[in-house]
């Protein structure tokens, strides 16, 4: 199956980035949001990568431009009943994603491919509300979707495989290094990122060091490009929590859940960086380490 229009659904962090990569590398692509705001935010977004690139000297203006002809907004869902394939980049809630593919069983051709970019629901579990089980996989980008080489490509038990593989290629024309997963809730990364970023948390409780030097251990000790609260921050606290929760329920783990202190900081409004406090205070020139009384 050759694959030449890309829908998107959602056009926040992730799903910016999914359409920006999509429309960069050739495909037709039209991506979904509830409002004319968010459409418009959303594109301008990427709009806005892409002026820098430019200005760096590593893409053309034409490119550019050819990029963002092939990028449109929609508050429509119907509008997308052309598209080969959709990812869906929503917020992780199970009802409002199936409600989304229950229309568009309705609205797309039979041959049209439902993908996920959840990071840890199930995808079998989206598959079993539409009647195209065997034609739903998991899309699993990485944030910056733009940055990061990493796709997760996930077959459920019902995925066909000839679907399967148009998925897998398909990332692989993004530019993006795809690995094959199995629908465990997490897929690869997230079920050992997850516990070691609550691990972070755990150790910071128990007070093994300061959050400054458990960033600075894992960054020269092990070379990762941020530490465990870092990345935290850049993830967003409330959605570590919400992954932590829904793989919690999966596996009935401690090790997934979330500590105390996670709890503590999402009820007072420090999502990480999004929300300007979290580990680190963003409200300056430089992050620097809050103070949360440890
Ligand atoms: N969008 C597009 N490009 C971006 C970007 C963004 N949001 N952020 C950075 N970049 C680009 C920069 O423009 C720069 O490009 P050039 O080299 O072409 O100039 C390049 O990335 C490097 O950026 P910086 O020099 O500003 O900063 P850096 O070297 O520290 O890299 C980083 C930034 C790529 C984010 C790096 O710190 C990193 O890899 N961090 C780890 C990110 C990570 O682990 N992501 C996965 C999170 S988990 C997840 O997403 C899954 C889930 O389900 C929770």
């Amino acid at each position: 199956m050759k694959i030449k229009r890309v829908g998107v659904l959602g056009c926040g962090l992730m799903g910016s980035g999914i359409a920006q990569i999509c429309a960069q590398a050739g495909y037709d692509t039209i991506v979904r949001e509830v409002s004319n705001e968010l459409c418009e935010r959303g594109i301008g977004g990427i709009g806005k990568q892409l002026g820098k690139a430019v200005e760096k000297g590593k893409l053309a203006a034409e490119d550019r431009d050819a990029t963002m002809g092939r990028l449109r907004g929609t508050t429509d869902l119907a509008d997308l009943k052309e598209c080969d394939i959709i990812i869906e980049a929503v917020v992780e809630n199970l009802d409002l994603k199936n409600e989304m593919w229950r229309t568009l069983d309705g609205v797309c051709g039979p041959e049209t491919i439902f993908a996920s970019n959840t990071s840890s629901l199930t995808i079998a579990d989206m598959a079993a509300a539409t009647k195209r089980p065997e034609r739903m996989v998991g899309l699993h980008f990485f944030n910056p979707v733009p940055v990061m080489k990493l796709v997760e490509v996930v077959k459920t038990i019902a995925t066909d495989p000839q679907v399967f593989q148009t998925a897998f290629d398909f990332a692989a024309s993004l530019g993006k290094e795809p690995i094959v997963c199995k629908d465990n809730s997490g897929f690869v990364v997230n079920l050992l990122l997850v516990p070691y970023m609550m691990d972070a948390i755990r150790a910071l409780e128990q007070g093994v060091a300061t959050i400054e030097d458990i960033d600075k251990g894992m960054r020269l000790g092990t070379g990762y490009p941020m530490g465990p609260f870092t990345l935290s921050d850049f993830v967003g606290l409330d959605t570590l929590d919400k992954i932590g929760d829904i793989m919690y329920n999966e596996y009935k783990e401690k090790r997934y859940a979330s500590p105390p202190l996670l709890r503590r900081m999402i009820s007072l409004g420090y999502f990480g960086r999004k929300s300007g406090k979290g580990f680190y205070d963003y409200s300056g020139p430089e992050p620097k380490v809050m103070d949360l009384g440890i």
